[in-house]
């Protein structure tokens, strides 16, 4: 594993013509679904970076900022597993010497879901997302489906900026019960742990529902609110969406790809998950 925390040092990394760069941009707090990401990129590249950066610019609340996981011996210590890993540990006087003034437009992609709630947040993920792709100028970059709208908002990014970088999107990785991966994980309190499940389980089960027709889509909304009422739980948001798209579902008709996106709180800790399923048309 070699570290690299200053962005000169890249121009002493080799790699030869032929060879493929896959890169896998992380805020730490590393868990079992970035390693997932590194396994993929180290099996589809011949050099895999993987960054740790909390990007301060993608937080709207200053206190999630301050709260957020920083743990950076113990994340060193699990990629030991990846002995040719190149670690990009940048620090904020190199990403943002001066405050950012470039501002970024996605259109309805922004405006619903994370970006509704989190005003300004995905100007901060495109900003470090286009930062760490000019520095690092990987072929392949890696990110898990869990975080879906941050996955077409990269995709978008890359288009528009003709980065030459192939998007690989990885399904979202979870616990024995369902919950999905997160560095926010661990900061739940044991019970928080428990009442958290309720989110996958409520996914699930909405699936399965669509899955098996017959349910129309405002008692799915209903059902989804009453889980989460009757549980120590906040929900910010349930949406049944188009997934290419996010576009808000208005007919439960085949053929449609869709994903179904929550957000909720356990106590201070909000946590998102996604399921994504597709009808399709009976030949
Ligand atoms: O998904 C994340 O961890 C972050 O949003 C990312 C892509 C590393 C940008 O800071």
């Amino acid at each position: 594993m070699q570290i690299i925390s200053q962005s000169s040092e890249w121009a002493s990394v080799p790699l030869l013509p032929h060879q493929h760069r896959g890169f896998v941009p992380t805020m730490g707090a590393l868990h079992e679904g970035h390693l997932a990401l590194i396994r993929k990129a180290q099996a589809q590249n011949d050099q895999v970076v993987c960054s740790i950066y909390v990007n301060p610019a993608q937080f709207n609340n200053p206190e999630d900022l301050a709260r957020y996981p920083r743990v950076l011996a113990q994340d060193l210590e699990r990629l030991a597993e990846f002995p040719n890993l190149l670690v990009f540990t940048p620090r904020d006087e190199e990403m943002y010497p001066a405050p950012p003034r470039l501002r970024f437009d996605f259109g309805k992609l922004e405006q619903v879901m994370e970006g509704q709630y989190r005003p300004g947040h995905f100007n901060g993920v495109a900003l470090v997302v286009a930062k760490l792709f000019h520095l690092v100028q990987p072929h392949r970059a890696y990110f898990g489906r869990k975080d879906l709208q941050q996955t077409l908002i990269v995709k978008q990014l890359i288009d528009d900026l003709s980065f030459p970088i192939e998007l690989v999107v990885c399904p979202t990785i979870r616990e024995a019960d369902g919950l999905a991966l997160s560095s926010r994980n661990r900061r739940l309190s044991l019970a928080q742990r428990q009442q958290a499940v309720l989110i996958p389980q409520t996914l699930f089960e909405v699936r399965r529902r669509i899955r098996a027709g017959g349910y129309p889509l405002p008692d799915l909304y209903q059902f989804v609110e009453e889980q989460f009422a009757q549980s120590a739980l906040r929900l910010e948001y349930f949406q049944i969406v188009h997934r290419q798209t996010l576009e808000p579902v208005a007919h439960l008709e085949a053929p449609a790809a869709l994903a179904l996106c929550v957000a909720a709180y356990a106590g201070e800790i909000r946590l998102i998950d996604n399921v994504v399923l597709t009808l399709q048309k009976e030949l």
